[in-house]
């Protein structure tokens, strides 16, 4: 029988070679600092690390943007557990998570186990700070969406009511501490909630605009 350590390195490999080369935020370094961040809030609130590190490993493992829209988590969990002889009450606990745990679901999900909450929490995390305003234009990058535009009418979306990179915070990034489980990841995001607005206020202040209007809101 491997032990958890080998178990967790099969996966490990498994997920690598299935993810790498993807783009748009979702690639195989996501996977990695969610994991970081989870073992890490794992620790502090003593959740249990076997089941966080698999899913942390898993979690985007079917991402819906990869499969016409479908997501495949689950199932792709499911696979990848079985196949590397995970037993079935810790396979269970992970594809729970993996099930339950992304934003878009969020009205509709079960609620998450301790373990849960901590790969949740690290996910959210990565939408924030730094890490947070690469995946940002990255991701418009990718769909060919404008950073930001200049508009007569103040508000970050303009009167055609695209998206922007700058919309972005606005509607999602500067409201996820908000919705985070731990207070531990609450710390974490405070800290860079605050870069996110360092950032903000330098770009508004090199193009010699005011803040967006709904922007402002959270600062
Ligand atoms: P998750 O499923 O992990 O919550 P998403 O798949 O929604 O994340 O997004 C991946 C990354 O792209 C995140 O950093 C997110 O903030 C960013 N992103 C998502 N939607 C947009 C958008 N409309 N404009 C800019 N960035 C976005
Ligand atoms: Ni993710």
């Amino acid at each position: 029988m491997p032990d958890n350590d080998e178990l967790l390195n099969s996966v490990r490999e498994l997920v690598h070679a299935r993810m790498s080369g993807q783009g748009a935020g979702h690639d195989w370094d996501h996977v990695v600092r969610v994991l970081r961040t989870s073992e890490k809030l794992a620790a502090e609130v003593d959740a249990d690390r076997f089941i966080v590190r698999l899913a942390a490993l898993l979690h985007d493992i079917g991402d819906a943007k990869f499969h016409d829209g479908q997501e495949k988590s689950g199932e792709f969990s499911h696979e990848i557990l079985a196949q590397v002889g995970v037993d079935s009450t810790t396979r269970e606990a992970v594809i729970h998570i993996v099930e339950n745990l992304s934003f878009r679901k969020r009205e509709v999900s079960e609620e998450l186990t301790l373990e849960g909450q901590v790969v949740q929490d690290a996910d959210r995390l990565d939408a924030l700070g730094a890490i947070g305003i690469v995946r940002t234009i990255e991701f418009g990058a990718w769909k060919q969406q404008p950073f930001y535009r200049r508009w007569n009418d103040a508000d970050s979306k303009g009167s055609d009511n695209q998206p922007t990179g700058v919309g972005h915070f606005a509607e999602k990034l500067l409201r996820l501490r908000a919705t985070l489980n731990t207070e531990p990841a609450r710390e974490i995001a405070l800290e860079r909630e605050q870069f996110m607005r360092t950032f903000l206020t330098q770009y508004f202040a090199e193009i010699g605009e005011a803040l967006p209007s709904d922007l402002a809101n959270f600062f």
